[in-house]
């Protein structure tokens, strides 16, 4: 099979990448990344030379682009091109609209047109907004963005299923809580933290440090997508959970004690606007009907991504110094 994988230079994508062609032999990847600023080439530079894998730099949005990748040669989309950071939504919307949701609808579009036999959109758990102190969302959940982020999120999602329902294009949705591990981009909560601490930084935590997030280890979350798209059922969504809710406050404490960095390093912030309380997953469906559950613990996935910064430290100075898109 020939894959098309979108945004595989982001940090979910080039885990997803780097998983798929040891796991999956047989198999190859066209990825398609605009290069954002959260596109980093150096994130599979292992793979250059692979004749398993070809990296084309365009925008999902552009159908010309899309038209020039060999279509009757693609054999799956699995779509995780987006603007993925709260913060910045909050700021500007703008380039969320276009990705998330322009960018989707021309892919949408161009799997219609190319009958491409399977399209997986990987979502999140934001786009059900949030919950109080008890509970999970279940895929029957409404949908209730609060973020621009996640509401941009939420229209590629209707847009996705719409595609279904009209035209039975063959549509999977994924919903996952928040991942964190290798390569994510350091303006996230868990790599900026590490990389604060690891430089006696202070570590900005947002109001009381109270609200509650799922994570989930991002090879985990990788897993479930390819199980997802192999062996789950078109036209359904599946939500993806880790098992491990903590609050933002009790993430910072556990990566500074096993940082042996003192709590005095953190800093409570002036909290972000819209800032949901608690999200949390109920992934039932998936374990039930395709047998997944996550296989690393928060304590276990926290040293990893810890160890894993300690010993890439060019990898995120050279994105905190502006050169890691150089050549
Ligand atoms: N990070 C999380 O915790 C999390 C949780 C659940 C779901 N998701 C979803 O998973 C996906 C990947 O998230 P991530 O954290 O890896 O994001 P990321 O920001 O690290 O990477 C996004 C990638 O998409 C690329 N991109 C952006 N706009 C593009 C465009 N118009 N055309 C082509 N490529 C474009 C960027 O260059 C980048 O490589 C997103 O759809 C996100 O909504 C993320």
């Amino acid at each position: 099979m020939r894959i098309l994988v979108t945004g595989g230079c982001g940090f979910i994508g080039s885990n997803f990448i780097r998983f798929f062609l040891s796991r999956y032999p047989d198999h190859s990847i066209i990825n398609l990344d605009k290069l954002t600023y959260a596109g980093n080439p150096q994130n599979l530079r292992d793979l250059s030379g692979n004749s398993r894998y070809r990296f084309v730099k365009g925008d999902i949005a552009d159908p010309d682009t899309l038209e020039a990748l060999s279509p009757e040669r693609i054999d799956g989309i699995i779509h995780f091109a987006a603007e993925s950071h709260v913060d910045r939504s909050i700021d500007d919307a703008e380039a969320f609209i276009h990705t998330n949701v322009l960018g989707t609808y021309q892919l949408l579009s161009f799997a219609r047109r190319h009958h491409v036999p399977r399209f997986l959109h990987v979502s999140t758990d934001e786009v059900y907004g949030e919950l109080g102190d008890q509970g999970a969302f279940t895929e029957d959940s409404p949908i209730r963005p609060n973020s621009p982020y996640a509401a941009s999120k939420a229209s590629s999602d209707l847009m996705v299923r719409s595609f279904f329902r009209t035209y039975r294009l063959p549509v999977l949705i994924t919903r996952c809580s928040n991942n964190y591990g290798p390569y994510q981009f350091p303006e996230k909560l868990i790599p900026l933290m590490i990389t604060n601490a690891m430089r006696d930084k202070p570590l900005p935590v947002y109001g009381n440090g109270l609200n509650v997030r799922d994570w989930i280890y991002v090879t985990d979350h990788c897993e479930a997508v390819a199980r997802i798209f192999f062996e789950g059922k078109e036209g359904e969504v599946y939500n993806i959970g880790g098992d491990g809710e903590r609050t933002n406050l009790e993430v910072v404490q556990v990566i500074l004690d096993y940082m042996e960095k003192p709590r005095s390093l953190i800093t409570f912030v002036k909290d972000r606007p819209g800032h949901d309380y608690r999200y949390a997953m109920d992934y039932s469906k998936l374990k039930e009907s395709l047998g997944w559950e996550p296989t690393v613990s928060f304590d276990e996935g926290i040293k990893l991504t810890v160890d894993w910064y300690r010993s890439h430290r060019p990898w995120w100075e050279a994105i905190l110094n502006g050169t890691y898109q150089e050549p």
